[in-house]
């Protein structure tokens, strides 16, 4: 491994490289472990109780000055201890401190504006990074001021509000740290939750309430102390041995006889995951990435890269009283497995009464919503454009059409590797050659179709309105999209964080021309403030 890396990142003191024996690229490798936990403080599969995230509750709500409702919420990025193994409190950076952040409800019209304020500590205690951060609500059509511009920085002691326009159809979106070179470490430490938007399709449509839960899936490796370890291989990605839903490990959740609606966020930085049911029995899967699926499809295991959201319906009627379901991981190539990463949940099924006055308790969807992405047609195209992922032979970077983030800042954020008009529409086909990696790619702004993978239909189950596509090895994917509503600069990159931050990151700039003036330019238009509230 002749490549350029800044080595961060031992578990107490030494690396697992050997441990794992993860060498990258590789087949599949499987490991005893990757924490270097004692055997009384690893945690089992089944063990700790499910719990879901806490809805944050806005600071105050009101109106827009175009009549539009407005919430207003603050969170605050914070290190904190937590609870996640059995004996031992693990120190993590989270949003309110915690693990993962708590999850926002809101409807369709309702515009949010939220306050993030950087309480960090100046560095991370893993590596020594500066904690300069830069949140994304990723999903959101957002103006790129507000996008989480990964060179956008809010350095602690400063906060700075995001405005959310929330005029999209209802979808599982989830906001993250961004911050340039270190999203990998920041998502990984805890800075990471869901952020729900409604509509009233959807409200008809699929389980609300309790019945409608969130499963933020990521893996984890632990030093003997209980804190976070973190190897990412040389920048091809980190895999940890314990899997968490929530923040516990491989949790039980107790469910009644009747569909319920998982929100499936992988928040893992790299692993990939392929979820299915130990019965043998498919989910329905109704929503992706963007929302609701046209059509819902029935599957028994599907493929779910890093950042990709599936909603499933899972329906528990037919189950006895006391019968565990497990919610098992199949894996993919080019992921590294341990002993129970073949497990991510289980569900126990009671017989607490259900209320069959809910029209969802039985409602399984067939047809759901159409939307303006999965509406597009490929003849409305007006331009193709290739991207070729890859790393560098020379340099160990992953790039994308060879550039990466550091050409962007060396232009002085006027690179991009794309320019369409406002509202145009466009094919993009990306291409992975290799046969040791896959790339969840990302794309801002936009909700596209997946046309086609190596010229074949798309899977069934990524019928949807996306915002990241899986790109497997040796995978050629075709992607229809229309840029719109905003103008301005907005990032692509591959969503296993370590290659993102070293430095698998571009940009394209929409309808606008280079040297046209920006009123949204995300490293001008709107600054981070001094945060004078001394609490
Ligand atoms: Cu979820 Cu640009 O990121
Ligand atoms: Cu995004
Ligand atoms: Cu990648």
């Amino acid at each position: 491994m002749s490549i350029s890396r800044r080595q961060v990142l031992l578990i107490g003191g030494l690396g697992v490289l050997g441990a794992g024996g993860a060498v990258l690229p590789l087949g599949s490798v499987e490991a005893k472990s990757a924490s270097r936990l004692s055997a009384k403080d690893m945690p089992r599969p089944f063990q700790a109780a499910f719990v879901e995230a806490p809805i944050l509750q806005p600071t105050s709500t009101g109106t827009d000055k175009d009549g539009s409702p407005v919430n207003h919420y603050k969170l605050t990025q914070k290190a904190a201890t937590v609870s996640i193994l059995p004996r031992l409190r693990t120190p993590i950076l989270g949003y309110n401190g915690l693990f993962p952040g708590p999850t926002i409800s809101i409807d369709q019209g309702t515009k949010a504006v939220l306050r993030i304020r950087n309480r960090l500590p100046a560095v991370h205690a893993l590596d020594g990074h500066a904690l300069s951060t830069s949140t994304h609500l990723h999903g959101s059509a957002s103006r790129p001021q507000f996008d989480g511009y990964a060179s956008d920085v809010t350095r602690p002691g400063f906060y700075k509000d995001y405005y959310y326009p929330n005029f999209q159809p209802a979808r599982t979106l989830w906001y993250h740290d961004h911050g340039v070179h270190n999203t990998a470490l920041n998502a990984y430490s805890g800075l990471a939750a869901q952020y729900h938007m409604h509509d009233p399709v959807e409200r008809r449509l699929l389980p609300q309430g309790r019945y409608d839960v969130g499963l933020t899936v990521s893996d984890a490796m632990f030093a003997a102390d209980g804190s976070l370890g973190y190897d990412d291989n040389s920048h091809s990605g980190l895999w940890g041995d314990v899997i968490l839903v929530n923040g516990s490990p491989w949790p039980v959740m107790k469910v009644q006889k009747r569909v319920y609606r998982f929100r499936i966020l992988n928040c893992c930085i790299s692993r990939s995951l392929r979820p299915t049911l130990s019965t043998g029995d498919p989910v329905v899967v109704v929503g992706t990435d963007g929302g609701l699926v046209p059509v819902a499809q029935t599957v028994a295991n599907w493929r779910h890269a890093g950042a990709e959201r599936y909603e499933v319906l899972i329906d528990f009627r037919k189950y006895k009283t006391g019968q565990r379901i497990e919610l098992r991981n199949l894996s993919n190539k080019n992921n590294v497995d341990y002993d129970f990463t073949n497990k991510i949940m289980a569900f126990d099924v009671t017989d607490e009464p259900v209320d069959t006055s809910d029209p969802t308790w039985n409602r399984i969807p067939t047809t759901l919503a159409g939307s303006e992405a999965m509406s597009l047609q490929a003849g409305q195209s007006v331009k193709t454009r290739r991207f070729r992922l890859r790393r560098s032979d020379s340099t160990g970077m992953w790039t994308i059409n060879d550039d990466s983030w550091q050409d962007v800042i060396a232009s002085g954020y006027k690179k991009v590797c794309a320019d369409p008009e406002l509202n145009s529409v466009e094919i993009w086909e990306i291409e992975n050659k290799s046969g040791g990696w896959f790339h969840p790619l990302h794309i801002h702004l936009v909700d596209f179709q997946v046309l086609s993978r190596n010229g074949n239909a798309s899977f069934a189950y990524e019928r949807g309105p996306k915002d990241v596509v899986y790109v497997g090895e040796g995978e050629t994917v075709r992607l229809l999209m229309k840029f719109t509503p905003h103008k301005g600069l907005y990032m692509m990159h591959c969503h296993n964080l370590p290659h993102e931050d070293h430095d698998m990151m571009a940009q394209f700039r929409v309808g606008l021309r280079e040297d046209d003036w920006d009123e949204d330019d995300p490293m001008t238009a709107a600054k981070a403030e001094w945060d004078a509230d001394s609490e």
